[in-house]
């Protein structure tokens, strides 16, 4: 591997600043093609990459300007075009430097300078390739994923470490039509054909074709409001602070109870032999013996679970608003509350709305769930070490955008993996957890009556908390901008398709933080397919085509017919 040979020779060095080099071509003929051991090669084309022979050590660059000398400039003509008559000059960036004695020992961009006169040269295919390959990697052996090509010259093949692509979480971002879901599926592809397994959130059933498990929620999954914390609760149920709150809380605190007495029978003296326990009118009973019930099994009510039987929630609600005792006798809860009934109105209403709304019922399995998948036992099969599927898609096609619900789903969801991340559930078989259409859940905040906002944070919490548990997030967004700074800062890898808008131009240059960040002056012009990679783990950033996946995302933009 010889990355300085005379064949491949351009040029000279003749300026070297902090941010970029010059170089000086001898002969503008060095610039056109030409085709070397079969290679072809291309000295004057941007992006080119380029090495440089320092003194100690050696360079990775690439093209960025190409000029004509200025005094050249005025005499340009066809003939002088022709006889190849003037001296271009052009712009490169450092992207790395390397030892010349070792020269697998990389620094990422440039710590040394080469000097004035520095021999230039147009890298050959197996030298980058070489260069990429090693990326991210730590060890000997281990996984690697192979995510496209060069653009430069479409044919040196961008693999890289698998660890490193997703070990510190990984964003695809780009604008519609980029190409993020296709670079989605090609990840997938890559990491199951490493055996490693992937949830996959699709929001819109694109993915849908694809051989794995497919829970559809809403069709033949649902996803157990029992899984549900109590929060998720509030952000559907949206209970005014003062009033409604208190009450919302305590009705579940009362079901629980109930739940618990069933189960034990306990708590007979409150219902009429044989009488259901399902909800309790609190007016005029007996407060003190349902306390203590209380407080012997505080630890499963207070839990922050959802256990009990929701259908009766409305009911439960209403059941709340008594006086706090009886003014005769301590003992007993006091007479209906009018006042606090008047309050809870509108959430009884919304409750009631909810437990009975179809949708709702299907998606978080409230009543009857014949034959239907639960979610979360779903995913827990899907993880076990003995089940060899290693692609867990969660449909959220059937799901609608009505109050915020897919937001709240899909938070939930994210809590419930980073709850079982905690439990490591992971530690020993590492899971992807993708999810497509980011921007629609990330950053998300529900308002209540008395607006105070809450925010779903719970993806956030996976990215700042569960590198270290083996529950790794790859999101594909249009819209950097709109993921938290928290989470964008946790993104260890970026694949970034066309981008054009400048918040989200400078949302990705302030998160990647290389040296070198001109290449992303590439980015409004991306094509389809095409993608900055830049990691944190990877020494230069590199401007590639993705490889088509095997199994393409259902997402053509419907034509128009005639
Ligand atoms: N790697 C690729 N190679 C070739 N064509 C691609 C590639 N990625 C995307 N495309 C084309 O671009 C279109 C849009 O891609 P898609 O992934 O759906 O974009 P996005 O999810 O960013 O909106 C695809 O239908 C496909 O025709
Ligand atoms: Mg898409």
């Amino acid at each position: 591997m010889q990355p300085f040979n005379y064949h491949y020779f351009i040029g000279y060095v003749s300026q070297v600043t902090p941010q970029y080099i010059k170089i000086h071509f001898p002969s503008s003929t060095l610039l056109s093609k030409f085709i070397f051991s079969g290679e072809e090669f291309n000295g004057g084309l941007v992006g080119t990459y380029i090495s440089i022979e320092g003194e100690n050590y050696g360079f990775i660059g690439q093209l960025q300007e190409i000029e004509v000398l200025e005094k050249e400039r005025l005499s340009l003509s066809e003939t002088a075009f022709k006889n190849q008559e003037f001296h271009p000059t052009a712009k490169a960036e450092i992207l790395l430097s390397f030892n010349l004695f070792d020269m697998k020992k990389v620094t990422k961009g440039a710590n040394v300078y080469p000097t004035i006169g520095a021999k230039v040269f147009v890298c050959t295919k197996e030298f980058v390739q070489q260069y990429v390959q090693g990326f991210g990697k730590k060890k000997k052996e281990e996984l690697l994923i192979n995510i496209g090509y060069l653009n430069s010259d479409n044919q040196t093949e961008v693999t890289v470490s698998q660890q490193s692509f997703f070990g510190r979480h990984c964003a695809v971002v780009g604008t519609t039509g980029g190409g993020k879901s296709w670079s989605l599926s090609k990840l997938i592809e890559e990491a199951r054909k490493n055996n490693t397994k992937c949830i996959l959130l699709d929001p819109t059933g694109e993915y849908s074709s694809y051989p794995g498990e497919h829970c559809i929620l809403s069709d033949n999954s649902y996803f157990s409001y029992r899984k549900l914390a109590i929060s998720d609760l509030f952000f559907l149920l949206k209970p005014s602070e003062r009033a409604q709150a208190p009450k919302l809380l305590e009705a579940i605190k009362t079901l629980k109870t109930l739940e618990i007495a069933r189960r034990q029978g306990e708590l007979d003296c409150y219902f009429a032999n044989g009488e259901a326990k399902n909800y309790l009118l609190k007016a005029g009973k007996n407060k003190r013996e349902f306390v203590e019930m209380q407080r012997k099994y505080y630890e499963e009510i207070d839990s922050n679970e959802l256990n009990f039987d929701i259908k009766y929630l409305p009911r439960q609600i209403q059941g709340e608003c008594v006086w706090e005792v009886d003014n005769r006798n301590p003992n007993l809860w006091g007479g209906k509350s009018e006042t606090d009934s008047a309050n809870c109105i509108s959430l009884v209403t919304r409750t009631n709305a909810f437990v009975n709304d179809k949708n709702y019922k299907s998606i978080l399995g409230i009543g009857d769930m014949n034959g239907k998948k639960d979610l979360a036992e779903a995913i827990t099969r899907f993880l076990s070490v003995a089940n060899n599927e290693t692609l867990l898609r969660i449909g959220f096609e059937k799901v609608g955008y009505d109050f915020n619900v897919r937001e709240i789903i899909a938070n939930a969801l994210a809590k419930y993996l980073l709850n079982l991340a905690r439990e490591k559930m992971f530690k020993e078989n590492p899971t992807i957890f993708f999810l497509d259409e980011a921007h629609q859940f990330l950053n998300k905040r529900v308002t209540d009556d008395s607006f105070t906002s809450y925010s779903l944070n719970a993806f956030d919490q996976i990215a700042k908390e569960c590198r270290k548990y083996g529950l790794f997030l790859c999101i594909a967004t249009q819209m950097p901008r709109d993921i938290p700074v928290g989470t964008l800062s946790q993104m260890g890898t970026f694949l970034v398709h066309r981008l054009i808008n400048y918040n989200d131009k400078e949302a990705i240059k302030q998160s990647c933080a290389t040296a070198n960040s001109s290449i992303l002056a590439y980015l409004p012009i991306l094509g389809e397919g095409e993608a900055i990679l830049t990691g944190v783990d990877f020494p230069m950033p590199l401007l590639l085509k993705v490889n088509p996946p095997v199994n393409k995302p259902d997402s053509a933009t419907p034509q128009f017919k005639l």
